[in-house]
């Protein structure tokens, strides 16, 4: 394999949805309107969000687009322009489909927005998209927020972005399954271009923290190995969260969520708690914490402090969440090696992607290594991706 058939630098270019829009809805009439929303890279803050906790997401260039027009029938057909499939629904009769599960995602919207009150036309709709599906950087999010973008266009809706957000997590919890927190939709939705957001998951305020990290490229490498079980096992990390906030609240009455527990605290009392809930606990608690320092050492432009925050959230996820596996924990130690000043997994884990800052003039080398040394120790294939940080999602006309 050369080391640049690894290298995907700004990604599959996008073809012309219009025409393709037109071909397969060619007896549609009136307004098309088309949605952009943007996948995401979190830099630090993984697995906090459904703990009322803090993340530090960036929303990419690697982008999700959907395109509606109203239908004057009560149907939702849907023609995914990536797998070349066509399916549609009555929105009275929405169901979860255990075969074509791409289709869940509109539908999750559909029902989020109707259960919500609002009332849906018919619609046709096409999906497109350069996100790799299952690689930790957030396709499902952006699917549904372009969704939900359009959906609100065509039924003439205006809603806040942050109710957007919420709606589309209810599509993933609700329809999906994925008992997922608020961080993917929130920074596919107000994500903006430069800036990491510091999101506080619990109030849902949130604050743009510039990425001045001059000479420094964000670097995404897919380490090839699909999330499997990623659903289930993310729910059952869920619940020990929530079982660990139960036990600690007969020392804490006051907690609601781990994010309310102070490392210090936490240190005190964490050998009441039984395994495997401490060190879940552990991994939280000590995690939340690190999201703040990383905001701080990004304003200060300490990539060097950055690196041994994100060192020691991967020791977190591998030792004590669990949410690791072999291969990531060698393409991170790969990566180190190759001249990433600070690399750990990304996103809810079990497989995926790692997130990396390279020195652009170590960007060639990095590449280069990562593609030799990371198959020969693991048999597969990586996947380089050089992002871009980007606005949330918007929406236009486009015919
Ligand atoms: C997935 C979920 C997010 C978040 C991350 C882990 O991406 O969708 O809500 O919990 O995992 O940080």
């Amino acid at each position: 394999m050369s080391p640049r058939s690894a290298t995907i630098p700004h990604g599959d270019a996008m073809p012309d949805l219009v025409a393709l829009f037109g071909e397969a809805f060619p007896r549609g009439k009136g307004d098309v309107f088309m949605a952009r929303a943007p996948g995401r890279v979190n830099l630090i803050g993984e697995h906090t969000d459904y703990n009322d906790g803090f993340v530090l997401p960036v929303a990419i260039d690697r982008e999700v687009r959907v395109l509606g027009q109203r239908r004057p029938d009560d149907r939702v057909v849907v023609y995914s322009a990536n797998f070349r499939r066509r399916v549609s629904f009555e929105l009275d009769a929405l169901g979860r489909s255990e075969r074509q599960t791409w289709i869940n995602y509109p539908q999750g919207v559909a029902d989020a927005l109707q259960r919500a009150g609002h009332h849906l036309p018919g619609m046709n709709l096409l999906l497109w998209g350069n996100i790799p599906p299952g690689g930790g950087m957030s396709s499902s999010a952006a699917v549904e927020i372009a969704c939900m973008l359009v959906c609100e266009q065509l039924a003439g809706l205006r809603l806040e972005p942050r109710e957007e957000a919420l709606l589309a997590q209810r599509a993933e919890n609700l329809f999906v399954g994925v008992q997922s927190g608020i961080m993917d939709q929130f920074i596919s939705r107000l994500g903006r271009q430069g800036h990491a957001l510091l999101i506080d998951c619990r109030s849902l305020e949130y604050e743009p923290v510039a990425l001045e990290l001059p000479g420094i490229v964000l670097g995404v490498v897919h380490s090839g190995v699909p999330r499997g079980l990623a659903g289930s096992a993310y729910n059952e990390r869920r619940a020990e969260c929530a079982a660990g906030v139960r036990l600690l609240r007969q020392y804490l009455p006051d907690i609601r969520a781990l994010r309310d527990v102070r490392p210090e605290d936490f240190a005190r009392l964490a050998d009441l708690l039984p395994e495997p809930l401490r060190r879940r606990c552990r991994h939280v608690v000590t995690e939340n914490a690190r999201v703040g320092l990383a905001a701080a050492a990004l304003r200060a432009g300490d990539i060097e402090r950055l690196g041994v925050l994100f060192a020691a959230s991967q020791d977190s996820m591998r030792d004590d969440y669990a949410v690791s596996r072999p291969e990531i924990d060698a393409l991170v130690e790969i990566a180190r090696a190759h001249g990433s000043l600070a690399s750990r997994m990304t996103g809810g884990g079990f497989g995926g992607c790692t997130v990396n800052l390279v020195p652009e003039a170590a960007w060639e080398g990095f590449t280069r290594g990562v593609a030799a040394d990371y198959p020969a120790r693991t048999r597969r294939k990586p996947v380089i991706f050089r992002c871009r940080v980007v606005d949330g999602a918007s929406l236009e006309q486009v015919a």
